[in-house]
């Protein structure tokens, strides 16, 4: 039960014996400014002071919420301490060990829904035939949440809800439980229809698994990359995915040391596995002319390409990167494939750009977040309809 914040930090300093404005002062250590300071120390105390998690701790609410200040003002991510975050409309349980949900996912994930539903609307799709969906580094199984919230709203009747198979593969166990307990609390609540404890399945997937079923990149693999064969890798390229949908690892390792772009609370509280992909045998990346860091798109270019996927979308972590994935695509991909690229939208924040300007075709100026790879019919009807209906 969320209540009154300053009687809460009236009640914590008292039996701390610390000025309330020191937690203020603890919290600016990580927030920007007092603004976001302020919302996270009334977010924290209404979680300290929550009756439903008491018996979490057994501790007073007052040590609890000094805990929860500590924690947060040495880096600890405030979705690790709260447990959740709220992430498109919906409420994602998050755990140490598993990626927490970027507000950059949400936006392609989104632009990736209001296409599949516009592919629906115009008949490219039918209710009833399932349309099988990849959610390739599941995580904490957002992106398939999200989709299936969409296309198959909680609230929709039975004839306008798009029939789905969708599958949240990951690498990661901890992972694959944090997905599951994610599903199971949306039909809880309603967040999403009942009907997604069939349609989503969250199962093991490794996507080197998959490279090395799919290319001859097998040779390249150190022996520390290797993992013991999967079925559900190897039956990967046998169903007929019509969609697949990434952000693999994708940061460069020598910006996750100490020093490098990634903050200091992402590299020493989230997981290395989620952020940074595995290190090839040198010489590797050349010979394919692939960037490092660009690794699982190469696999997953391959995969989209062997199985005939007929729209894949890849969020990268950065524009260049966008420009380089977006080469990479049209090298690989058949003449007839039709490639674009998603603009970041935080960039265009404020520009006043409409959704449908978050696709963007040609333009290398364009600072980009995913680039989407369209093959066989469906790449027929992007050609026509090359922009989403806003
Ligand atoms: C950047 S996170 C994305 C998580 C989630 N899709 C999201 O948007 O929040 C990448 C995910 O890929 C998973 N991953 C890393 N290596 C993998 C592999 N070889 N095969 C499958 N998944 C892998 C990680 O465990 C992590 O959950």
């Amino acid at each position: 039960m969320a209540s009154d914040l300053g009687a809460h930090l009236e009640a914590s300093a008292e039996a701390n014996n610390v000025p309330s404005d020191q937690y203020l002062q603890q919290l600016l250590q990580q927030c920007p400014d007092t603004a976001s300071a302020t919302s996270e120390l009334k977010r924290l105390s209404e979680h300290a002071f929550d009756s439903s998690t008491y018996q979490e701790t057994q501790l007073a609410p007052e040590t609890r919420f000094a805990q929860y200040i500590d924690r947060r003002s040495q880096g600890e991510p405030l979705e690790y301490i709260l447990g959740s975050t709220p992430w498109a409309g919906l409420d994602i349980l998050c755990r140490s060990g598993t990626l927490i949900p970027r507000e950059s996912s949400e936006i392609v994930a989104s632009n990736f829904a209001r296409t599949l539903a516009q592919l629906q609307s115009e008949g490219v799709t039918k209710p009833a035939v399932p349309v099988r969906i990849a959610d390739i580094g599941t995580g904490t199984g957002c992106v398939s949440l999200l989709l299936h919230k969409s296309l198959h709203p909680p609230d929709s009747t039975a004839p306008s809800g798009q029939s789905l198979e969708i599958l949240g593969g990951d690498i990661s166990s901890d992972c694959l439980k944090l997905a599951s307990d994610n599903l199971e609390q949306a039909v809880r609540v309603g967040a999403v229809s009942s009907s997604a404890r069939d349609d989503i399945s969250f199962q093991f997937l490794d996507m080197i698994k998959l490279g090395e079923a799919v290319s001859q990149l097998d040779k390249h693999i150190t022996p520390s990359t290797i993992k013991t064969s999967d079925a559900t890798s190897m039956s990967f390229l046998d169903h007929k995915w019509d969609a697949m949908i990434s952000y693999p690892p994708c940061v460069p390792a020598a910006d996750f040391l100490p020093g490098g772009r990634v903050p200091y609370s992402d590299r020493t509280y989230q997981p290395k596995v989620a952020i940074v992909p595995p290190v090839l045998a040198d010489g590797a990346m050349q010979e394919l002319e692939v960037d490092p860091a660009d690794v699982f798109f190469y696999i997953l270019l391959k995969v989209a390409l062997k199985a005939e996927i007929k729209v894949t979308v890849l969020e990268v972590c950065e524009g260049p990167q966008a420009t380089r994935v977006r080469k990479l695509a049209a090298r690989l991909m058949p003449s007839d494939a039709w490639i674009e690229r998603w603009r970041d939208e935080m960039v265009f924040a404020g520009d006043g750009l409409a959704e449908s300007d978050l696709v963007d075709v040609n333009d290398d100026a364009v600072r980009g977040r995913a680039v989407v790879m369209w093959t066989g019919d469906w790449a027929e009807w992007r050609r026509k309809n090359p922009r989403n209906v806003a």
